[in-house]
């Protein structure tokens, strides 16, 4: 049993060497088999150089399969680099000794998807590796507006927009009100195709006869084509003006409560400088006719009473003039 095993194992050793004549074996080119890109954003291919010992990388060539010509996308080569824009080795001071070559893509686009190529030369060996590339675009957080945009009056009909950008394919848009109900029904939506390849969503929710005890809070969720959710939003109608004050009623009961304030107020006023023109007179009148009596009168009373004190000192003040 135990020879039979140590001769199987010593067979496939010898198979091994005698197979191993190329110095391939030596090299291997460890690459993730896919990686998903999204729109706008940078990817990263990774690849590794595995090797059973110190090697030092001759070539570097990164490609498209079936991709235009033969031109490579990024190339290592006699020490020098050579690259497309928008492509470049992931770490940031690649060198021939730097087993990670990975490829970089800045901006990652929807043509970018696609089989890509690695080869690797080294003084060991070479080896291949292909990485696929998918590429989807997300749609953005949606943005959410309402016409008319403020001071809403209960009672009337409100239309809320909910509007996203940025996806590959037709999305969908939900509706909730703030219970929860679903209110898709409801609403209609439009897509369009911006110019680049992307869609732009808009939904319109009307809310008939809005009033503060029905829901006043909306939320709407995108979701990519597949149903996937990939941004949502919430809305509170605007029952409330922008600068400050409530609406409707709240605006209407205020000028009901302002003009009397207004008369009140004016008359307070009015009584207020009467008052004052009428001191006035009278100390003026002290003054021309030399009051003794008045004077006498306010000074017995200095002491007993703190009103009358400051009437004097107001007299006093008005005496130095
Ligand atoms: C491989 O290289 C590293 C440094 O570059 C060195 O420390 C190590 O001894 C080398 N190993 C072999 C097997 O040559
Ligand atoms: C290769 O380099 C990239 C960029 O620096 C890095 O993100 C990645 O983790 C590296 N891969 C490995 C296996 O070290
Ligand atoms: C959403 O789109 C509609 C229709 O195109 C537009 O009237 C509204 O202003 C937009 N709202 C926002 C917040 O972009
Ligand atoms: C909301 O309604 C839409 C259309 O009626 C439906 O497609 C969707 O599945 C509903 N979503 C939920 C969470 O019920
Ligand atoms: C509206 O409802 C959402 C949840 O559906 C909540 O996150 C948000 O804070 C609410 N907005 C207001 C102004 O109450």
């Amino acid at each position: 049993m135990t020879s039979a095993t140590s001769f199987l194992f010593f067979a496939i050793h010898l198979a091994c060497i005698s197979t191993g004549n190329s110095s391939e074996t030596f090299v291997k080119l460890e690459c993730e088999e896919e990686y998903h890109g999204v729109y706008g954003q940078q990817s990263l291919l990774q690849c590794i150089v595995k090797a059973v010992q110190n090697v030092t990388i001759l070539t570097v060539t990164w490609k498209r399969v079936g991709g235009d010509g033969d031109a490579p996308l990024l190339e290592y080569h006699k020490h020098a680099n050579a690259s497309t824009l928008g492509f470049k080795f992931a770490e940031p001071s690649w060198n021939k000794d730097n087993m990670n070559v990975s490829l970089w893509l800045t901006n990652t686009k929807m043509a970018d998807k696609g089989e890509y190529e690695c080869m690797v030369r080294t003084d060991s060996g070479d080896a291949t590796a292909t990485i696929s590339l998918s590429v989807t675009a997300m749609y953005k957080s949606p943005t959410m507006s309402s016409s008319p945009e403020n001071c809403i009056k209960q009672n009337t009909d409100v239309t809320i927009f909910c509007n996203s950008t940025g996806g590959h394919q037709t999305g969908l848009i939900w509706w909730f009100d703030e219970f929860g109900a679903n209110c898709t029904g409801s609403a209609e939506l439009v897509a369009k195709k911006t110019d680049d390849t992307l869609f732009s969503l808009s939904s319109k929710l009307t809310v008939l006869k809005a009033t503060y005890s029905g829901s006043t809070n909306y939320s709407c969720t995108v979701h990519n084509t597949n149903g996937v959710q990939e941004g949502k939003a919430s809305f509170e109608i605007p029952f409330v003006c922008s600068a400050g004050s409530k609406d409707d009623f709240a605006s209407d009961s205020t000028t009901q409560w302002l003009a009397p304030v207004g008369v009140i107020g004016s008359l307070v006023i009015g009584l207020l400088a009467a008052l004052l023109i009428f001191k006035r007179r009278s100390v003026q009148r002290a003054r021309r006719q030399s009051t003794f009596p008045l004077m006498t009168h306010l000074w017995s009373s200095r002491t007993s009473e703190p009103y009358l004190n400051l009437t004097v000192d107001y007299i006093n003040e008005d005496w130095k003039l």
